[in-house]
C-alpha cells in the first residue's frame, strides 16, 4: 500500500518554512490505518524486536503505539509533557528550537531491565526521541528500538540516537 499518499502535506503550518506531515488523512482511512500497525509490527518482529512495553510519546505517538503493543502483545506506557502524569514521574528536559521542554514518565511504570519499544509518528531533529531514550536509559531499562511512522531524513534525527533498530515506514 502506497502509505505515502496517505499523508496529507500542509505547507506553513505551524509556523512559516515548515512543510507539516499530517497523518490525520492516514488515520481516517480504514486499511491505511490498519496497514499502518500491522506493517510496523511486521517490521518490529522481522527487526528480532522484544519488549515488554511499547512507549509511546505525546501526543501523537499515543496514536500508534497503543495498538501496536496490543498487537505486539506488550503493555503500553505513556511518556507525557511536564505535569500531566498524576503520580509521582521520572523527568528528562530537553532542548527545543528555542528554549527547553521537559517529558515525564510514572516511576511505577518503569523498572530496571524492562524492554522498551520507543514509538512517535514522527521523527525530525531526533530531539524528542533522543530525550526520551535517555529517559528510560537512565531508569536502567532495556531500549530494544524505535518505531516511527514517518522520518525525516534531511534533518538526520537517526544520528542521535542510541544504537538500536530504528524502524520507519514513510521518509522523506
Ligand atoms: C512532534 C512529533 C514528534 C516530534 C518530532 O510532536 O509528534 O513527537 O515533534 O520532532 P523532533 O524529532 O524534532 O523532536 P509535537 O512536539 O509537535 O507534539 P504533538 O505530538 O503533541 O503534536
Ligand atoms: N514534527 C516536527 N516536524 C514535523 C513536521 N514537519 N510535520 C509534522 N510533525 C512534525
Amino acid at each position: 500500500m502506497d502509505l505515502k499518499s496517505l499523508v496529507r502535506d500542509i505547507p506553513d503550518f505551524p509556523k512559516p518554512g515548515i512543510l507539516f506531515r499530517d497523518i490525520t488523512t492516514l488515520l481516517r482511512d480504514p486499511e491505511g490505518l490498519r496497514y499502518t500497525i500491522d506493517f510496523l509490527a511486521q517490521k518490529c518482529n522481522e527487526s528480532g524486536i522484544t519488549a515488554d512495553y511499547v512507549i509511546g510519546i505525546e501526543s501523537r505517538g499515543f496514536i500508534f503505539g497503543s495498538p501496536l503493543a496490543y498487537k505486539l502483545g506488550t503493555g503500553f506506557i505513556p511518556v507525557r509533557k511536564k505535569g500531566k502524569l498524576p503520580a509521582a514521574v521520572h523527568s528528562i528536559e530537553y532542548e527545543l528550537e528555542y528554549g527547553m521542554d521537559c517529558l515525564e514518565v510514572h516511576q511505577d511504570g518503569l523498572h530496571q531491565g524492562s524492554r522498551v519499544l520507543i514509538v512517535d509518528d514522527l521523527i525530525a531533529t531526533g530531539g524528542t526521541a533522543s530525550a526520551t531514550a535517555k529517559l528510560v536509559q537512565k531508569i536502567g531499562c532495556e531500549l530494544v528500538g524505535f518505531g516511527f511512522i514517518i522520518e525525516l531524513r534531511d534533518l538526520q534525527g537517526r544520528k542521535y540516537l542510541p544504537d538500536v533498530p530504528i524502524i520507519s515506514l514513510i521518509e522523506y
